[in-house]
């Protein structure tokens, strides 16, 4: 661990996409890549952080020199971000599947001639961030992201305050911008009393900033 202003402290950091089971050989995703939450978790460690890194079935390896747990659906990353507390501050950067399927067929579901076709029924998912938030053990700081296509400060201000975290970035994905899956990223950091532009940068450089922020928020102390 480097001597850096998080030395002593426990982060927990959420990345990737989640996989959610149809049978044991299909599953529903997403095209998270888990760049940002990667980036995020080497910023972290590299200001001295003991890093818990719960990631979904990346496409981007996670960081060296970090605790990382993979999992796969969202009821695995509920289950290990709660394993991972008590933490000073958590980071919720994974891209969660809202919904599962709720009839899950516990063997491969076969293709039979003359037979209907399957129906695939959705349950939702749990909400990590906001399961977190309101949890007794809750971290002192709670940062979730918000990814919009319109209204991306309204929209993240309400989430903010429906999810019970403390801060919020978020971030304009709309085709357009080539952030999803791109290397560069613009972000609002939204806290309770206030609302930062942040020009658009690398995602390591956002990570960098956001890792100095919580910095001093964790210590009291402007990095
Ligand atoms: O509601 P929405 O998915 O837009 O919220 C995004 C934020 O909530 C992200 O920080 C994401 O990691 C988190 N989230 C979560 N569990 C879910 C859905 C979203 O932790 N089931």
């Amino acid at each position: 661990l480097s001597d850096g202003p998080l030395k002593g402290k426990h982060v927990l950091v959420t990345s990737g996409p989640t996989h959610e089971p149809i049978d044991p050989v299909r599953y529903i995703a997403n095209r998270s890549s888990g760049q940002q939450g990667t980036a995020l978790a080497a910023a972290l460690r590299d200001l001295g952080a003991r890093v818990t890194f719960v990631t979904g079935p990346a496409t981007t390896p996670p960081p060296p020199g970090v605790t990382v747990v993979k999992i796969e659906s969202a009821r695995e990353m509920l289950a290990a971000a709660l394993a991972a507390l008590p933490a000073d501050a958590a980071v919720f950067a994974a891209a969660v599947a809202d919904w599962r399927v709720k009839n899950e067929a516990g063997q491969k579901m076969k293709k039979q001639a003359g037979q209907p076709l399957p129906v695939l029924e959705f349950a939702e998912n749990p909400d990590i961030l906001a399961t977190i938030s309101r949890h007794a053990g809750r971290p002192p700081l709670v940062v979730g992201f918000a990814a919009e296509t319109e209204k991306v400060v309204e929209h993240a201000q309400a989430k903010r305050a429906r999810k019970g975290c403390d801060w919020i970035v978020a971030n304009d994905v709309s085709p357009a911008t080539g952030i999803m899956g791109g290397s560069e990223n613009a972000v609002h950091l939204i806290t309770a009393g206030s609302v930062e532009d942040w020009p658009r940068l690398p995602k390591d450089e956002v990570a960098r900033r956001l890792a100095a922020r919580i910095a001093t928020e964790l210590t009291g102390k402007p990095q």
